[in-house]
């Protein structure tokens, strides 16, 4: 059982995905950690995200158990991580590592940019999560403050929207719904709410897919 989770940043599906694999009892795996922690190891060795080389040897060493790092939430990394997110080769480094997930027992659910398109295109479901850019940007300036970083709502937008365009443009695995996908839009939910819409779906994509199988 593969459940792939889409959808631009702040648009939920990161607290989404984890309280859906909770429910059906599945691993997750949020593989904006995977770019986050590259970006982290390429700035560690003096490197910039923008280099191909530098990203990629970072890649190629990243170390899976220091995916639980709570520092890679930053703003700053989300940023450099959209750089490295950029090159085809560091792309396809970190795709063995995502497969071999999914295919772990008794099933998974995967969040991040290009799941349901390149990842696992043979999700048993797939689910594209958003909501307006404003709406994201609010949400993520309060877990900022949260966590005492020091950023304005408005720095939290422009980021937001840089990273959309980003995200939206590059050439190898941009973001863009499945064409199988089913759309949640999270713009008028609390979390809670979300959460229902995405069970409710996910169960109706499943009954559908169980008929059809
Ligand atoms: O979801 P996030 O904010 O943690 O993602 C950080 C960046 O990583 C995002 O701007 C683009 C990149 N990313 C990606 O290219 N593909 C993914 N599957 C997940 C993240």
């Amino acid at each position: 059982m593969i459940i792939a989770i889409d959808g631009p940043a702040a648009s939920g599906k990161g607290t989404l995905a984890k309280r859906v694999a909770a429910h059906y009892g599945l691993h997750h795996l949020d593989t904006g950690r995977l770019y986050r922690a590259v970006a982290r190891d390429t700035l560690a060795a003096g490197g910039d995200p923008s280099d191909a080389g530098a990203a990629l040897a970072a890649a190629r060493a990243l170390d899976a158990k220091s995916l639980d790092d709570p520092d890679l939430r930053t703003p700053e990394l989300g940023e450099a991580a959209s750089l490295v997110a950029w090159h085809p080769e560091v792309r396809k480094t970190l795709l063995a590592y995502q497969r071999a997930f999914a295919r772990r027992k008794p099933g998974a659910v995967i969040d991040g940019r290009d799941i349901g398109t390149i990842v696992c295109p043979d999700a048993d479901v797939k689910l594209f999560v958003t909501a307006t850019p404003e709406e994201r940007a609010r949400r993520r300036y309060r877990e900022f403050k949260d966590d005492g970083i020091d950023v304005t709502e408005k720095e939290v937008l422009a980021d937001i929207l840089a990273r959309d365009t980003r995200d939206e443009n590059r050439a190898v695995a941009p973001l863009r719904q499945p064409e199988d996908a089913v759309l949640l839009d999270t713009t008028n939910l609390a979390i809670d709410a979300a959460f229902r819409a995405a069970i409710s779906l996910i169960d109706a994509a499943m009954g559908r897919a169980g008929r059809a199988g």
